[in-house]
């Protein structure tokens, strides 16, 4: 048993998706959530400095204490997963391959679609996870770039996105995916838009109960679970990089009345004695 929190990021407020599915499934453990509104998004920019991002964010959770990280955001994932579990020595989670093997397990015609950012569908990400898992599953990426705008900004329907939706969706509706990998954790939140874009035959896979699960099997594994008869619910803790006022409101909406006192956290461009990443 561990009393330390499970420690997340994202760029922003899509990684509470993730967030909501770990409280769900955890009710008793604490949680550690920082959202670099002040950088994000991070799926228009360069892979190596999205790796610069993530580094430097496992840095700052790891010293906060946490027991583990869950990377809830695809780009950064893509961007910095391995070297993370490589550099640091906390279990570290990515969403990649939970959604990934979501996704496989869902395919009827093994036909299989993905979005994401543009970062992450540039780096290859779920082709080379889908190569390691050894299947013989035809995947097919498309980038939706505005799609986190629209999130971040609280329009997640009416005819903009929607239209947005329908543009960047119609290849994988006329390729005929059976199921859809929503490879953002913004994405969720566009679930209604993106469903009728693609067609509603199409089922959407989310990687947030997949990550939810893995977390708790980690924890099981490592004997870092919090002792599950207990009553006590655990506490959340959300920080941003950005403006608290708007993360709290997009946060109270997206993952419910858990997001409450959201902290602000101002990076020095400063990183600890000793620690490089480059
Ligand atoms: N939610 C993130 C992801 O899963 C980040 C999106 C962004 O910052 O562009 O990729």
């Amino acid at each position: 048993m561990d009393d330390r929190p499970i420690g997340m990021f994202d760029s922003g407020v899509g990684g509470l998706t993730v967030a909501r599915a770990v409280i769900d499934l955890l009710p008793g453990e604490d949680l550690l959530y920082l959202g670099d509104t002040a950088r994000g998004p991070f799926g228009p920019r360069d892979l190596a400095e999205v790796r610069e991002f993530a580094l430097e964010i496992v840095d700052w959770l790891v010293g906060q204490g946490v027991k583990m990280v869950v990377v809830a955001c695809n780009t950064a994932a893509a961007a910095a997963l391995a070297e993370a579990q490589a550099t640091f020595s906390v279990p570290i989670l990515g969403v990649v391959e939970p959604g990934l093997r979501a996704g496989l397990r869902a395919t009827t015609r093994r036909h299989v679609g993905m979005i994401g950012t543009a970062a992450t569908v540039e780096s290859g990400a779920y082709e080379a996870a889908l190569e390691r898992m050894r299947s013989d599953v035809v995947l097919e990426s498309v980038a939706c770039p505005r799609f986190v705008e629209f999130v971040e900004s609280g329009e997640t329907t009416g005819a903009a996105v929607a239209g947005v939706a329908a543009e960047y969706l119609a290849p994988l509706r006329s390729s005929g995916v059976d199921t859809l990998i929503l490879g953002c954790t913004h994405y969720p939140l566009l679930a209604r838009v993106i469903s009728d874009a693609v067609g509603r035959d199409v089922t959407l896979i989310s990687s947030a109960d997949e990550t939810a699960f893995e977390v708790a099997d980690i924890m099981s594994m490592t004997g870092t679970r919090r002792t599950p008869t207990t009553t006590t619910a655990g506490s959340h803790r959300f920080v941003c990089t950005g403006d608290t006022e708007s993360f709290q409101r997009l946060g109270e909406r997206f993952l419910g009345p858990e997001v409450a006192g959201v902290e602000h956290l101002e990076w020095s461009g400063r990183r600890g004695p000793g620690v490089s990443f480059r």
